[in-house]
């Protein structure tokens, strides 16, 4: 086996360690902060709280604010235009997948004169970025352990991914308690991408011995609890496990891969714009049927270890049991089929598919799928999907 694994080299995990936040701010040696977050967090206070606490820990902080879900390249040029005024030497990313992202891309934008367009693709980015803090407030994207970022190119209507270890944070705080606002539809969204990364990485053709512990116990932790979380928001004990599932399943697909569903999921979102967790969880069953056998002892391990299949079952009956399983998910969650959340008629969907099945294509990540597509079958799915 040969692999590269890469995470955060600090990660404090639990209540309560967004706390950290000065302490660690210190540690790193900032002197002045840019806070990268989006509007919500300021309604909630859980910036002005962060400010709060870099002040106290003697670090000046510039709030950047407006990064909007699914970040674009407009985003990233206007936070690293308030860094440079500034002269921040510290990045804080606090939200979802978001705002985390643009933190990351932003913090090596300030480092690396290329065009961020440049950046896209894997281990593009020259050197290393500022030192950087994310705090997720989803569970989620695990963007916080990630060396990931996913930003659309305006122009070119493009959902950029980008792979490079220099997007790593040198600090991660993940505390469940953050995610305890979250309203249900998005508990859901986010909560099905969790469990899209923990499969995606396990049957990947990058999957490895380092990797498969962690998407095993995402897909795990995601299935015994995301239920309840969306049931019962309150729910301590749901909320920290879906955020450690969250992380889990960050370490495990950026190590290993993400796949067809994420390939195919960024153009729906770059056209379209539902919601990134929302679009893969519209794909997860159908694709997962299609790339069954590709990998049906793995598709049939994940689905024992999430009771959707008993221990005897053969790797045939046991994966075949799968895309069922994601169907009732989908449906006990609330998510329908694709027509019905996004705004636009089959028309005007099916004239966008050659180009969005090129980008998928173009993005790397269906060539780690079990199957391979071609852009024909790719189109043929998103029609599937509809
Ligand atoms: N870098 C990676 O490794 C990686 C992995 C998966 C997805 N992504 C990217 O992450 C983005 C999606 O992130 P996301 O799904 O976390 O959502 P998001 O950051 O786009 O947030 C969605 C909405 O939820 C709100 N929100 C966030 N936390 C909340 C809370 N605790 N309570 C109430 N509202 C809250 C936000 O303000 C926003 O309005 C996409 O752009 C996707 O491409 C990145
Ligand atoms: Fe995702």
């Amino acid at each position: 086996m040969r692999a590269q694994f890469n995470v955060p080299s600090t990660i404090l995990v639990g209540a309560g360690t967004s706390q950290q936040l000065g302490a660690q701010a210190t540690r790193l040696g900032g002197r002045r902060a840019l806070l990268v977050t989006d509007a919500t967090m300021v309604a909630t206070g859980l910036a002005k709280s962060c400010v709060e606490q870099l002040t106290s820990a003697n670090i000046a902080t510039t709030v950047f604010s407006n990064v909007q879900p699914d970040p674009t390249d407009t985003n990233v040029r206007d936070g690293l235009a308030l860094l440079r005024r500034d002269d921040c030497d510290l990045v804080v990313g606090v939200g979802g997948g978001s705002p985390m992202d643009a933190a990351k891309v932003i913090a090596v934008a300030a480092t690396n004169d290329a065009p961020i367009r440049e950046f896209a693709g894997y281990h593009r980015i020259p050197r290393a970025g500022l030192p950087l803090i994310l705090i997720p407030t989803t569970a989620g994207t695990g963007s916080e352990v990630t060396k990931a970022a996913v930003i659309t190119d305006t122009e070119r209507e493009v959902k950029m991914m980008m792979l490079d270890g220099h997007l790593l944070a040198s600090v991660a705080l993940v505390d469940f308690e953050l995610s305890l606002s979250m309203p249900a539809s998005l508990t859901a969204h986010v909560g099905v991408d969790t469990f899209t990364h923990g499969l995606e990485a396990y049957v990947s053709r990058k999957a490895n011995a380092l990797t498969d512990p962690l998407a095993e116990q995402c897909v795990r932790l995601t299935a015994a609890n995301l239920h309840t979380a969306w049931t019962e928001p309150g729910n301590r004990t749901a909320r920290e496990a879906m955020m450690l599932a969250a992380c889990v399943g960050g370490m495990a697909f950026a190590n290993s891969s993400v796949c067809l569903v994420h390939g195919m999921s960024r153009p729906i979102g770059a056209i379209f714009h539902p919601a990134h967790g929302l679009s893969n969880a519209l794909l997860l069953p159908e694709i997962t049927r299609w790339s069954l056998r590709g990998a049906v002892s793995r598709y049939a391990h994940v689905a024992r270890i999430i009771n959707a299949a008993t221990g005897d079952a053969t790797d045939e009956a046991a994966s075949a049991a799968l895309p069922g399983y994601l169907e009732r998910l989908n449906a006990s969650l609330g998510i329908g089929r694709l027509r019905e959340f996004i705004k636009a008629d089959f028309n005007v969907f099916e004239s966008k598919l050659a180009a969005m099945a090129e980008a998928a294509l173009a993005s790397g990540s269906p060539q780690n799928n079990p199957v391979v597509p071609t852009a024909e079958e790719i189109v043929e799915l998103y029609r599937k999907v509809w």
